[in-house]
């Protein structure tokens, strides 16, 4: 049975500020932020969203009432989580107004969850071959201020919709993945920010690749010449060039430019919206599909997931016959155009209107947030949740 992505969209917040901007209020040459890290602009969320409405707002632009009456899976993978123990699956599954008869749940392992969301689903369309899953990848990145990883921010989601014989690509069975434990990021229960040994985090995220690309090509009989792209989680994109140079040094020079031009043609997305965590890589497969008029049906494309702590993946997919047909191309164009570009002084103003921890009761104004479902407040350390189309 083919299983694979039917549909996929995202969603990011209606303000950014540009990275020159950034860099001059820390005091470093803009070039180290738009070349060194490649950023050009960051996503900034204000306080009516979270991992929950990123997530529904994703959903919402690309679901039709079949979909609605039909999925009976939700799989939210975040490193964002709201709670403890309810899943912010369900919080979704009701701003959506999903069938009663689905299960809901959150996944973790940092930026690598999303990609374990989708093999959850495929396992589950294999069992169940009508059902249709929506895989949901949904996070804020937040390092703190002036600090090392603060022009590695951003925030957004990507919603998939995983079901039999997909119109876009269908993800094929063989895959490698691996577990090494190791301290370069992680976020502990306290904490709103991120903690992270920078210098290791790259190098793991590079071994990690280099290893399963190996083993892909060494399981699967293949040489880089079966890829039609390579995409890869990207917290900024600068990281995934990196590791793609890392595996075309013994490569023709024909095969070197085939595969940075492509890369630099996907990478648009990513650099415009800043590290998205579980979603970035499928960022940058919306990046691909959405900006690359030379792909074709039956493209075989690589992808590199890696979620620090750390897991990692390398799998394929090959893309559908008439898969343009079936994107969300000028939605998603329309939404970029329509931010706000915000100063640094208001980003910080933004950054620093956390809401205390603890607190039972607070209400927010949501006349300024131009998403369909927001979060409005806590009443009875309940969240409330809005969807003003409702
Ligand atoms: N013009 C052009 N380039 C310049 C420049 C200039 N004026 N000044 C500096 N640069 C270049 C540097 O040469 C360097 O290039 P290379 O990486 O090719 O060597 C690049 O800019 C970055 O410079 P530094 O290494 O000095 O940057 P830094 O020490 O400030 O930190 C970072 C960079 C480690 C990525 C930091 O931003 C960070 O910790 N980010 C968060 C962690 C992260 O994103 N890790 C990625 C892997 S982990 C992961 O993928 C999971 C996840 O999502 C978190």
């Amino acid at each position: 049975m083919k299983i694979g992505i039917n549909k996929i969209g995202f969603y990011t917040p209606h303000m950014y500020i540009d990275t020159e901007d950034l860099a001059i209020a820390r005091g470093v040459e803009p070039g180290k932020f738009k070349i060194g890290i490649g950023q050009d602009k960051m996503a900034v969320v204000p306080k009516t969203q979270d991992a929950v409405t990123l997530a529904a707002n994703a959903a919402l632009s690309i679901l039709d009432q079949e979909d609605i009456d039909a999925i009976d899976y939700v799989i939210f993978a975040t490193e964002s989580g709201i709670d403890h123990s309810k899943a912010a699956g369900v919080y979704v599954h009701q701003l959506l107004g999903l069938n009663e008869y689905c299960r809901s749940i959150e996944v973790k392992q940092a930026c690598y969850s999303g990609t374990a969301a989708i093999q959850i689903a495929k396992g589950h369309i294999a069992l169940n071959p009508d059902s249709k899953v929506l895989v949901l990848s949904s996070d804020i990145s937040r390092y703190g201020l002036n600090t090392g990883g603060e022009i590695t921010q951003g925030a957004g989601a990507v919603a998939m919709l995983i079901t039999r014989d997909p119109k876009v690509m269908v993800i094929e069975d063989q895959s490698v993945y691996k577990t090494e434990d190791v301290m370069d990021f992680w976020r502990p229960l306290y904490s709103e920010e991120a903690f992270v040994h920078g210098k290791l985090s790259v190098i793991q995220y590079i071994k990690l690749f280099q290893d399963l690309f190996t083993a892909y090509k060494e399981k699967n009989q293949v040489t880089l010449a079966a890829f039609d792209g390579l995409l890869f989680h990207m917290p900024y994109t600068k990281m995934g060039l990196k590791a793609l140079k890392s595996i075309l040094e013994n490569e023709s020079e024909q095969e070197q430019e085939r595969l940075i031009k492509q890369f630099n043609i996907g990478k648009y997305y990513n650099e415009i919206v800043g590290n998205i965590y579980t979603g970035s890589l499928y960022l940058n497969l919306i990046s691909l599909l959405e900006q690359d008029t030379e792909l074709k049906a039956g493209a075989r494309l690589g992808l590199f997931s890696y979620g620090s702590g750390s897991v990692g993946e390398f799998f394929t997919g090959i893309l559908q016959k008439n898969y343009r047909d079936h994107l969300f191309t000028e939605q998603h164009q329309q939404m970029l155009q329509a931010r706000e570009k915000i100063s640094v002084e208001q980003y910080e103003k933004v950054f620093m209107d956390t809401i205390p921890n603890g607190i039972g009761n607070i209400e927010f104004d949501i006349s300024n947030d131009p998403a369909p479902i927001c979060f409005a407040g806590i009443k009875d350390h309940m969240r409330q949740y809005i969807n003003k189309e409702q």
